[in-house]
């Protein structure tokens, strides 16, 4: 959690580091600062509680020049969020300062040691221990910044992404990551600059894109040396030189902005048509009726001799990874395990080399996700990475994959993502049966046609649930909701309270609607939203007697139906309505009205939509 924004060179650094922050907020947003060394050579360091609008407004008037400088924004993990507790931390002689993404494990032994020699913390965060360690390192060894740095992260457990910054030195900025993303972004040299070198850092690359679209991923326990010169200099810890890895970024400006919608959220939701045909562009192919994965070709004997196939996954893609379970489970028989990559990663799990482990990730960069592949790999297995952002840590760390193609999210609720998510997963399954033979032909191509048919069944669902907005503001009044669906529906309905839940912050559980006669329907009464997915598909009429059953208890239906079914709208108080399609394709088209009614009821309920409480958009840590 948290994200860093750093940058050398001659522009001002404040503006860079301010809009790079905004850019970075998903990732946290309970406190922000900045700190600049400038003309004069004082290292400067500002920060403040709450977003980073409440720490520009406490800037005013202040000296924030220079032109270098480090940002953070925070998500708490040690200590609570205020402004003590922000980032950039002081040393204690205030010569350096310092951001941090990630938890230092071992910081209450390291930060005893360093009040036995005299260090007084101002905070109570883990991340102002390196700080006082790093210049405890400086003046114990006598070594410049780099080696003490470098010292310093030999001695720290846990997973960090820092920048440092020295008042004595302002022409060097100092970076190092281990499990927490960092990015450099190489300044091209131009007239605007007079040619001559600057750096940005970024935990994603939303805040260097502006500036650069050429980048070093930093890989785990490297640190990078940067200077005004054009130097970039990148060991590892034992100070071994590491050769940069310049890439070229494919992201587009405009596809971070809001393009005329309130949120973030909303602008998501409705690209989902587009973004899923970005997903299926080049694999799904409609004059062949063919599929085309890289990654289960190339590894074509992998997936034939594959025991089992275990998926991690978090939140949100944990939900897409159990209908991709259903899918993949169906089409290519193969036993798929959906696994909490939280809790499989402390388990001692059985994994063979015949397994193929499935991490699927928005970001890259959950750590749980990320600490179950390695796990994972550890034990033998073939890694497969299911991953929206280009070059995260997940994908990085995985032996193949594919990856969504539906654009940067940036709302904290995952809506594009999920829907992207579940098509990958499709897509794969698709690609696994047609190697393996497991499907007809008259199947497969069925299913291909199908599916190359739901951007524009998304659409239709877009432009046909309009009143949604009108039916949430009734919903305010709710305390609880019910979210029910079986089959490949029952994910569908885990994702719908998880959005609820997230944004609005009222109370909301899924079920496979069967299990309420089990004991959650003693929780209906006329007070109780109860939301089904019930399309004219497979267990229709079983569901039916579902709605019965809440209904005869006078708990208020909400229903998502088949376009045309008057059965189940006729049973309902609240109808939203999907085109028809095969029964495993309806939670793409399911998602959409649940979608859009957790957001207007947590717009009328006046919650902060895109930055919900409490959350941040990728988990880095545990
Ligand atoms: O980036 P990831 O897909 O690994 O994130 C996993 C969860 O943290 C995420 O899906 C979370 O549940 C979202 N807030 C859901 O909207």
């Amino acid at each position: 959690m948290c994200g860093i924004v750093g940058y050398i060179g001659v522009q001002q650094a404040y503006p860079i580091l301010i809009k790079g922050l905004h850019r970075l907020e998903y990732r946290g947003y309970d406190s922000a600062g900045v700190s600049m060394i400038n003309e004069e050579g004082t290292l400067s360091v500002f920060k403040e509680k709450g977003k980073v609008a409440a720490l520009e407004a406490s800037v005013e008037g202040k000296d924030i020049s220079g032109t270098i400088g480090i940002a953070h924004t925070r998500w708490a993990t040690h200590g609570e969020p205020n402004a003590k507790n922000a980032h950039p931390h002081y040393s204690q002689s205030k010569n350096l300062s310092l951001v941090h993404n990630g938890i230092i494990e071992n910081y209450k032994t390291l930060r005893t040691k360093l009040e036995e020699k005299g260090f007084e913390f101002q905070s109570d965060t883990d991340t102002e221990v390196l700080v006082q360690l790093i210049e405890y390192q400086e003046e114990k060894d006598n070594c410049d910044l780099y080696t003490a740095v470098q010292r310093s992260l030999k001695i720290v457990e846990g997973a960090y992404a820092i920048a440092v910054l020295d008042k004595r030195n302002p022409d060097v900025l100092i970076a190092a990551r281990k499990s927490s993303p960092l990015i450099i972004g190489v300044g091209q040299n131009n007239h605007e600059n007079n040619g001559q070198a600057e750096f940005f850092l970024g935990s994603d690359a939303t805040p260097i894109i502006e500036y650069t679209n050429q980048v070093v991923y930093l890989k785990d326990e490297e640190i990078a040396y940067m200077d005004r010169d054009g130097h970039l200099r990148i060991t590892n810890l034992a100070n071994v030189e590491q050769t940069p890895d310049m890439q070229t970024l494919q992201m587009n400006l405009d596809e971070l902005e809001k393009g005329g919608f309130p949120h973030f959220m909303l602008k998501e939701i409705y690209e989902q048509p587009n973004a899923l045909r970005n997903c299926i562009r080049g694999r799904l192919s409609i004059e062949e009726k063919d599929i085309k994965l890289s990654g289960i070709i190339d590894y074509r004997e992998k997936f034939l001799s594959a025991r089992r196939i275990i998926i991690c996954a978090c939140g949100t893609s944990w939900h897409s990874a159990l209908i991709g379970k259903y899918f993949i489970e169906e089409a290519a028989q193969i036993p798929v395990e959906v696994e909490y990559a939280s809790e499989f990663r402390y388990r001692n799990p059985v994994i063979t080399a015949n397994d193929i482990v499935i991490a699927v990730s928005q970001s890259g960069e959950t750590a749980d996700t990320l600490a179950a592949i390695q796990l994972a790999k550890e034990k033998g297995a073939f890694i497969y990475g299911i991953c929206n952002v280009i070059g995260s840590s997940i994908a990085r760390a995985t032996d193949t994959g594919t990856y969504l193609h539906v654009g940067p999210e940036i709302g904290v609720a995952s809506t594009k993502a999920f829907t992207g998510q579940v098509t990958a997963l499709f897509m794969l399954g698709l690609a696994i049966a047609k190697e393996k033979r497991t499907l007809s032909d008259d199947m497969f191509h069925m299913l291909i046609d199908e599916l190359l048919m739901i951007p524009d069944k998304m659409q239709w669902t877009l432009e046909h649930n309009k009143d949604v907005e009108k039916f949430s503001q009734i919903f305010t009044y709710a305390k609880n909701f019910i979210y029910l669906g079986r089959g490949y529906n029952y994910p569908v309905a885990l994702e719908g309270a998880l959005k609820l839940k997230e944004i609005s912050y009222i109370h909301a559980e899924g079920y496979p609607a069967a299990e309420m006669k089990h004991g959650p329907i003693a929780l209906i009464d006329e007070e109780m939203p109860v939301v089904v997915i019930a399309p004219k598909k497979g267990m229709y009429d079983k569901v039916v007697s579902n709605i019965q059953e809440i209904k005869s208890r006078k708990g208020k239906i909400i229903s998502v139906v088949t376009e045309g079914d008057t059965t189940v709208r006729d049973m309902s108080d609240y109808c939203f309505e999907i085109p028809d399609t095969r029964d495993c394709y309806v939670p793409l088209l399911a998602a959409i009205p649940l979608q859009l009614m957790s957001y207007y009821v947590a717009v009328a309920k006046g919650r902060n939509v895109d930055q919900p409480r409490n959350l941040a958009k990728s988990v880095t840590v545990e």
